[in-house]
């Protein structure tokens, strides 16, 4: 996966992420340094502070820049539709595949996990899709999509549901038409695809929780977690992956960022479904045996 030649956080930031995890119980230790070093040098500048030390001072003292700190750590670069194949390949495979093989099977309910929602641009292209798909196929099926992140910002921004056009700029005409109102220059997502998303505040990191409490119990037909790895070291992106890999059903598929793939130690637990895009499913690894689907 992703190389890995630094690890830990560089001193003089290590007491900042102390301090964040004391107070907020957020892990970013898991990061790369040099992007946390950059991210947080930002602000350091922006707030005109001299040096690290000064920084967690004012930080002591002035707890909303706690919530400035989260926002240049977190990155929630997000559109629709954001990688056009991989959601190409969900809209025309992926999606049918999983529908009709639970019509089929009489299960009339469909469960999805969106980790590292961002502004619920993910989430919501997925909706589009389902909504297309069902409305085509005269298909009846319980939507159950939970959509999760680490930054309260990014979800309260998700749950009003209104875009720059920056973000929406893959979105088909038609879709756009369909599915969002014009607001001066942004673009306001309907209310009957709004309603469908449930977001929640959740770290990829919980110890407490395998998956999302609201979530009850895992066994997601379809998990993306996509342009999240990426900022963590190779034992995070495998604590990640535990979670990943047991909140799927049996088969069930994981899409992943374009320049993503299973950590090491998860490489036999998934099968590539496509050559060319970051899309898996599930294997059963039982006592190192490989069990289920090959594609
Ligand atoms: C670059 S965005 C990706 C958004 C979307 N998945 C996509 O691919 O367009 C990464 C998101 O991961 C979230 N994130 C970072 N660390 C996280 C953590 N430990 N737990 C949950 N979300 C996290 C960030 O807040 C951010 O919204």
């Amino acid at each position: 996966m992703i190389n890995e030649t630094k690890q830990g956080t560089g001193g003089g930031l290590k007491p900042i992420l102390d301090y964040l995890m004391k107070k907020r119980g957020f892990d970013f230790s898991g990061y790369h340094p040099a992007m946390l070093e950059r991210r947080i040098s930002q602000q350091l500048t922006a707030i005109a502070c001299e040096d690290f030390n000064e920084y967690l001072s004012c930080l002591q003292k002035n707890p909303a820049e706690l919530d400035n700190l989260l926002d240049v750590i977190t990155i929630n670069v997000s559109r629709f539709f954001r990688d056009t194949l991989t959601f190409e390949l969900i809209a025309d495979r992926i999606l049918p595949t999983i529908v009709l093989e639970k019509a089929r099977l009489g299960d009339h309910s469909l469960r999805i996990w969106s980790a590292g929602c961002a502004r619920g641009e993910e989430p919501y292209s997925l909706v589009i899709l389902i909504h297309e798909l069902l409305e085509k196929d005269k298909i009846e099926m319980n939507l159950h999509l939970f959509a999760t992140d680490i930054d309260c910002g990014a979800l309260t921004d998700a749950g009003k549901a209104l875009y720059p056009p920056s973000s929406i700029e893959n979105i088909k005409h038609r879709l756009l038409m369909k599915y969002f109102t014009a607001e001066g220059a942004y673009f306001r997502l309907i209310p009957d695809i709004k309603k469908r998303v449930t977001f929640s505040l959740y770290d990829m990191l919980d110890k407490k929780h395998s998956v999302p409490p609201e979530s009850v119990f895992g066994n997601f037909d379809l998990v993306l977690c996509r342009n999240l790895l990426i900022y963590f070291n190779i034992k995070y992106q495998e604590t990640i992956f535990t979670k990943l890999y047991h909140s799927l059903s049996q088969n069930g598929i994981l899409i992943l960022g374009e320049a993503e793939e299973p950590a090491m130690a998860y490489r036999r637990h998934f099968s590539r479904v496509v050559d060319f895009s970051p899309i898996y499913r599930k294997r059963q690894v039982i006592k190192g045996e490989i069990h289920g689907c090959e594609e």
